[in-house]
């Protein structure tokens, strides 16, 4: 969360950092600043609000070819003026805008700032002051820049510049994410490559406790013990296409758009000549190696992590348990001879995905990331990646990274069943096919979903999604779509389990989305709606052709059985954009979330 950027070279700033931090914006957008300097000095303009708010009070007048921002999401400090970055030193010598969390800041003010006057609520101005401090003392920037790193415990991607020095921004990065850019007479500091690929698509990568000195013609970097580390760029693979909104009002409407293709981008991409399924033999070795498999997310990310639980025991028969990340990190089970952790992460750079990955290597287990970002922290920490393939997620509601994570955990069953020698009684490859073509047929059923979002979510303060089986794990993630971007109070049950406790919140016309595409448990789930219809609850039956009843609300194509969550999150999906835009809710940065969650 947060974001940040820098530019030095011969053009002015301003516009590429701003343009660069409105491509972060799902990072956070509690706040955001800029901070250029030219030959007269550093100038510092930040606005609580969001990067359109910034842009208002931004000086067009000032011509500044270098410069720092960041786009905030709160964590130390509430979002205001004063907390926004950039943050200046006493003296306002120097200006840091911060991504990260100082988990030490408090004991760093009481050892080493008392005399020094704090601006802000936040733990990130206690990096910029005691730079200053150590300056102060007789140390270059450079050296009370490393001395400071050396103090800090936590996260952090750092940059800040120097009133005295026009040649220099100083990077730093420790478990947040940031990357250089690299261009002919001019260098870039992001937070992801997406934000300056409008001026280049060469970049490194940088490592934990990294500093880099970059000036317009060089990327020094070195270790905080000041050794200097060689790192060639690399070509991002992305296009300027894949981030922008087209004629789309909304990324998220976008996102849900392209499921289809994405699933069969995914298979092409893990098929082999001979046109069957396929998946680097080092990762199935450990899946054939492993006793149980124990698969981590956090969000959404942990509910595609439920539907893959059933892929890989019905499918590959191999034992699997499915975590939360904040709860295993201190709560580690008991543990078989040969685990084998599977990171499921977006963004690969949430921080509680994060912590665990790092225990069980410490532990000495394998661990498989599967994420939509090369080379993201999770990915180059984890001994295997398989990757999403599903292009940017902008909206910070995920959509498109669901059903890739659930296409690829099915790819990842179906060769493990094979390794092992199981038979299946149906050929994958199709059947993800047949559920590319239903989700594109959804993705056309715009107006229904909107007529019945209209119908039953316009006004309601509460929600319920019901589901047996897999239809329970997709009332999940439909329930977590709808209150993360309209703010109704929905939770998602087990069909059997309203009744334990729950039920006793249904009310005449409580709205009650009940999924019916599971064959074994259809007429149990039909009983779970008559009973909350009979307390007046306003029931939503979404079933699947071959099981649908005449009560049934909206019916979705026929799929395999065991792929129904690929086609029947799209209703939920489109339910909830339609419910947010109803209620003129900001569908796309919905309030106090962020896309990429860096914090434990
Ligand atoms: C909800 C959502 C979040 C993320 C969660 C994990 O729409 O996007 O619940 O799924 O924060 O993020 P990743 O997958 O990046 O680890």
């Amino acid at each position: 969360m947060c974001g940040i950027v820098g530019y030095i070279g011969c053009k002015d700033s301003k516009d590429i950092l701003l343009k660069g931090l409105e491509r972060l914006e799902y990072r956070g957008y509690d706040s955001a600043g800029i901070a250029v300097k030219n030959n007269a000095g550093v100038y510092v303009f930040k606005e609580k609000g969001r990067i359109a708010d910034l842009r208002k009070i931004v000086d067009s007048t000032v011509d500044a070819n270098m410069g720092i921002g960041h786009t905030r999401w709160a964590t130390h400090g509430v979002p205001s003026f004063e907390n926004a970055h950039p943050h200046q030193s006493e003296s306002a010598r120097f200006t840091l805008v911060h991504n990260g969390v100082i988990e030490n800041y408090e004991q760093l003010k009481s050892e080493y700032l008392q005399d020094t006057p704090l601006k802000s609520d936040t733990d990130t101005e206690v990096i910029v002051q005691l730079v200053e401090v150590f300056v102060k003392e007789g140390l270059s920037t450079e050296v009370a820049f490393r001395k400071t790193l050396q103090l800090l415990m936590g996260s952090y991607a750092i940059a800040l510049i120097d009133r005295e020095d026009n040649q220099t921004i100083y990077v730093a990065k420790n478990k947040s994410p940031l990357l250089i850019g690299v261009g002919d007479t001019f260098n870039v500091v992001a937070s992801d490559a997406m934000a300056m690929l409008q001026v280049t698509d060469q970049f490194i990568e940088l490592m934990d406790k990294e500093m880099v000195m970059v000036t317009k013609e060089s990327v020094t970097i070195q270790n905080l013990a000041g050794e200097i580390v060689a790192r060639t760029p690399y070509t991002a693979e992305l296009d300027v296409s894949d981030i922008e909104k087209g004629t789309y009002s909304y990324y998220m409407l976008k996102e849900i758009d392209e499921q289809p293709f994405v699933v069969r981008k995914i298979i092409q991409k893990y098929q082999d000549n001979h046109g069957e399924l396929m998946v680097d033999g080092k990762i199935i070795s450990a899946m054939n190696k492993a006793d149980r498999i124990y698969i981590v997310a956090c969000g959404t990310s942990y509910h595609a992590g439920l539907v893959g639980k059933q892929f890989i025991e019905k499918i590959a028969n191999v034992p699997v348990e499915v975590h939360v990340a904040s709860e295993l990190g201190y709560n580690m089970p008991l543990l078989p001879e040969k685990p084998l952790f599977i990171f499921i992460s977006q963004s690969g750079e949430t921080a509680d995905s994060r912590a665990v990955l790092v225990k069980v290597k410490k532990m000495g287990y394998k661990a498989l990331t599967m994420t939509n970002v090369p080379g993201s922290t999770l990915s180059r920490e984890a001994d295997y990646t398989m990757l999403l393939h599903a292009g940017p997620e902008i909206a910070v509601a995920s959509t498109k990274a669901y059903t890739a994570q659930i296409a690829v955990l099915a790819i990842l069953a179906e060769a493990t069943a094979k390794a092992r020698g199981i038979n299946l009684d149906f050929r994958l490859i199709k059947e993800l096919g047949i559920a590319a073509s239903a989700m594109e047929i959804l993705c056309d059923m715009k107006e229904e979903m909107e007529q019945i979002a209209r119908e039953y979510l316009a006004t309601t303060r509460n929600c319920f999604f019901i589901g047996r089986s897999m239809d329970y794990y997709v009332g999940l993630e439909g329930a977590l779509k709808l209150k993360e971007i309209s703010y109704i109070q929905a939770e998602g049950f087990a069909g059997g389990e309203l009744k334990h406790g729950t039920i006793a919140l249904i009310e005449d016309g409580t709205p009650v989305i009940a999924l019916a595409t599971q064959a074994n448990v259809n007429l149990s789930i039909r009983g779970n709606v008559k009973e909350v219809t009979a307390r007046g609850a306003n029931p939503c039956i979404i079933s699947m052709k071959g099981l649908e009843a005449e009560e049934d609300r909206f019916v979705v194509p026929h799929v395999h059985e065991l792929l129904t969550p690929l086609v029947s999150v799209i209703p939920l999906q489109l339910l909830a954009y339609y419910t947010a835009l109803h209620r003129g809710c900001d569908v796309d940065k919905p309030r106090n979330l962020a896309k990429s969650v860096t914090v434990e």
